[in-house]
C-alpha cells in the first residue's frame, strides 16, 4: 500500500520515513509528484495547515496522505514563532536566520521556556482526513549548539536534558519529540481509518 508524505522538506521526510514505519507500506513524497504544486500554507493554525496540505495530496494523487504541520511556541514571545516558523526571518527561508533572530528576540527574557508543536493530518484518497497531535516541552538555550536535525534543533532544549535537539542522537530525538509522538499516535488513527474506510483500500 502507498502513502504520500506531503511534503517537499528533506529533513522532515527523513524523520517522517525513520519513525512511520508500518509492514507491507511505500512511502512517497512530493517529490514523486513534481506536477502537483507546493501547497500555500495559509492557515492560522497547525491543524488547518495539515490538513489542507494532506488532503490536497490525497485528492490529487489518489493515494493515502500524511501531512505534517509543526513549529516552535515561545512563552516569552506570546507563542511566536508558531505557524510562522519556517519564515520567521522572512524570505529566502534560513534556518541560521531563524535561530539568530530568536535568540536576539529573547535575549532579555527572563523566561525561555518554550515548546515544539506538530500537527499530523491523514487523509484517505477521497478526502477523508483526520488530525493527532504531538508536543515537546524545554527551554531556549542561550546559545546554538549542535550538528544533527534541522531548522530550530540547536537552540531547544527538552525538558529534563542538558543536550539541544541538534547535540542527540536522532532516535533519542524521535523518542520524545513532538514529530514521534505525534507521528505514533497517527499509526494508530491510521489503522482505525482503514477500518472505516474499506472503501478506500486499494485493489
Ligand atoms: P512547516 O512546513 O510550516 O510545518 O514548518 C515547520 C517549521 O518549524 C520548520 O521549518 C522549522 O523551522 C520548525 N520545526 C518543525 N519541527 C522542527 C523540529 O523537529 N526541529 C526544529 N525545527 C522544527
Amino acid at each position: 500500500m502507498k502513502l504520500v508524505i506531503a511534503t517537499r522538506n528533506r529533513h522532515k521526510l527523513d524523520e517522517i520515513r525513520a519513525i512511520f514505519h508500518q509492514p507491507a507500506l511505500e512511502i512517497v513524497s512530493a517529490f514523486d509528484f513534481p506536477e502537483i504544486p507546493d501547497v500555500v500554507e495559509d492557515g492560522t493554525t497547525f491543524e488547518a495547515n495539515a490538513l489542507k496540505k494532506a488532503v490536497t495530496l490525497a485528492t490529487a494523487t489518489g493515494c493515502w496522505a500524511l501531512a505534517d504541520d509543526s513549529g516552535l511556541e515561545v512563552d516569552a514571545l506570546s507563542g511566536e514563532p508558531g505557524v510562522y516558523s519556517a519564515r520567521y526571518a522572512g524570505e529566502p527561508v534560513s534556518y541560521k536566520a531563524n535561530n539568530e533572530k530568536l535568540l536576539a528576540n529573547l535575549e532579555v527574557a527572563g523566561d525561555r521556556t518554550a515548546r515544539f508543536r506538530c500537527v499530523i493530518a491523514l487523509s484517505s484518497p477521497s478526502g477523508v482526513a483526520r488530525t493527532v497531535e504531538g508536543s515537546c516541552e524545554g527551554t531556549i538555550g542561550l546559545e546554538e549548539r549542535g550538528e544533527g536535525g534541522f531548522g530550530y534543533d540547536p537552540v531547544f532544549i527538552p525538558e529534563g536534558h542538558t543536550l539541544t535537539f541538534a547535540e542527540l542522537e536522532p532516535e533519542a530525538k524521535h523518542a520524545i519529540s513532538h514529530r514521534g509522538r505525534a507521528l505514533r499516535a497517527a499509526a494508530e488513527l491510521w489503522g482505525a481509518m482503514l477500518e472505516q474506510h474499506p472503501a478506500d483500500w486499494p485493489e
